[in-house]
């Protein structure tokens, strides 16, 4: 058994102070005081206690750009649970595997080192009929989500528009959630065309090929397949202005439309494309100006964005460098799992956002929205997936301290005003104070459905 004593515990919609119990992996009573002998006591004095961190967008080694992503199930996890996450969703991309139970199965035997609990979105790249068949056995599989990719043609990973439709209506029949990268792909292979006959190849042209009307044509495009299909979708890493208003507008007019974005967009703005290190924040899509920054905060306020999450797919410096004068080399992707919570939690300690509203957005929404029906609140009966914040430890990032596969990182030397100093995992304690203590193995498959 564990006592978490004197916290003042983020619940879904306030905060009090309060003792928690547990035992066998979960949390088995939530009150003003509970004193018991022989048990393990965190004294959380002055601290915040917050339900673990889900990110539901991780890309663990994942084949792209002509290599593949730094970390793997084991790396990445172990990372994750230093900064108090203790569940992820990973995107398995179906390839060559037959079949999406082939894919499932490869996936689980590679993450069966994870520190910490997972589960699969799949990101589909084909919509055969056998594909489309084997959607009704997803559930038993624990997989109730999956992304279609409106870009990446070259990279044989895009669904058309007439697929998505009928990939919807599939997904609509089976309960299934269904993810979109939302981009403009003409749009995009036109502007990179024109670039490179004009030899218009520094990195600051990944940024204007892949410009805001770029998304917010593939936003508005998503909007309108998954209405026709009368099917509700997830549109994944929102980045610009006018796609987020295009979902706020969709969400008043009755349809089922969740938001994420990640706190690469909320806190760069695409001047970062004319750094030095132009190629490290290379992403898709691209980091937009200053104004869509502004009304993702706005979006992430009045309510409009669900969720936040990293989409961490890092790559080693010397494969960014690759296309250090030619943004068509750099593979696309940046780091993130370790800052997504000390983030949120920063934002939270300066008042930009409550606790209350960071603990919605990391956790509490991501079991929603993906069925991860144990996890997501402090709340009797749930795992006890916990974390304790310290508001008033400052930190720095340096990726030395990185438990990760990332030799640089977007966040190097970010300070945040605040500590997550312990992460709890279905009531084991795997992370306390500049100490792993996460055991390989110990993250479980998380069937969701
Ligand atoms: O640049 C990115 N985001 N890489 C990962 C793949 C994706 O589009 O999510
Ligand atoms: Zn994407
Ligand atoms: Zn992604």
């Amino acid at each position: 058994m564990l006592v978490i004593k004197n916290g003042f515990v983020v619940l879904n919609d306030k905060i009090v102070k309060k003792d928690i119990l547990i035992d066998d992996e979960k949390i088995i009573d939530i009150k003003d005081c509970i004193d018991i002998d022989n048990v393990t006591v965190i004294d959380a004095t002055d601290k915040i206690v917050l339900p673990g961190g889900i990110d539901i967008h991780t890309h663990f080694h994942m084949a792209f750009g002509g290599t593949y992503s730094s970390d793997d199930y084991e790396s990445g996890s172990l990372a994750a649970s230093t900064k108090g996450i203790t569940t992820y969703l990973d995107y398995a991309i179906l390839k060559q595997e037959p079949t999406i139970n082939d894919l499932i199965n490869d996936k689980l035997k590679l993450a069966k080192n994870s520190y910490v609990d997972y589960g699969f979105h799949v990101a589909l790249t084909r919509s055969d009929d056998a594909i489309l068949d084997e959607l009704k056995y997803a559930k038993d599989y624990g997989v109730s989500s999956f992304k279609c990719f409106m870009v990446y043609k070259k990279e044989n990973m895009m669904i058309s528009d007439e697929q998505l439709k009928k990939i919807l209506l599939k997904a609509k029949q089976y309960d299934l959630l269904i993810n979109v990268h939302a981009e403009d792909v003409d749009m995009i292979d036109n502007n990179i065309d024109a670039f490179v006959k004009n030899n218009m190849l520094n990195n600051y042209y990944h940024y204007l090929s892949r410009p805001e009307e770029a998304e917010y044509l593939g936003v508005l495009k998503a909007l309108k397949i998954a209405k026709e299909a009368n099917a509700p979708i997830y549109i994944v890493h929102n980045a610009c202005k006018d796609g987020i208003l295009a979902i706020k507008k969709a969400k008043q007019e009755g349809q089922i439309v969740y938001a994420e974005t990640c706190p690469q967009y909320l806190n760069f703005t695409c001047d970062v494309y004319k750094k030095n290190d132009s190629y490290n924040y290379v992403c898709s899509p691209a980091i937009k100006g200053k104004q869509s920054q502004d009304a993702l905060w706005d979006a992430i306020k009045d309510h409009t964005i669900d969720t936040v999450a990293t989409d961490h797919c890092p790559f080693q410096l010397k494969e960014k460098l690759w296309g250090k004068d030619d943004f068509r080399k750099t593979p696309n992707g940046c780091d993130g799992i370790e800052n997504l919570y000390p983030y949120m939690l920063d934002k939270a300690n300066k008042k930009i956002i409550s606790y209350v509203d960071a603990a919605r957005l990391v956790s509490y929404n991501p079991a929603q929205i993906f069925k991860l029906k144990n996890k997501g609140e402090i709340a009797i009966g749930k795992d006890a997936d916990i974390i304790i914040y310290n508001p008033n430890r400052p930190i720095t990032f340096d990726i030395k301290n990185s438990l990760s596969n990332c030799d640089y990182s977007i966040w190097q030397d970010y300070q945040y005003s605040g500590t997550i100093e312990t992460t709890i995992l279905r009531g084991k304690i795997i992370y306390d104070n500049n100490q792993s203590c996460a055991i390989k193995g110990y993250g479980k498959y998380i069937k969701r459905g």
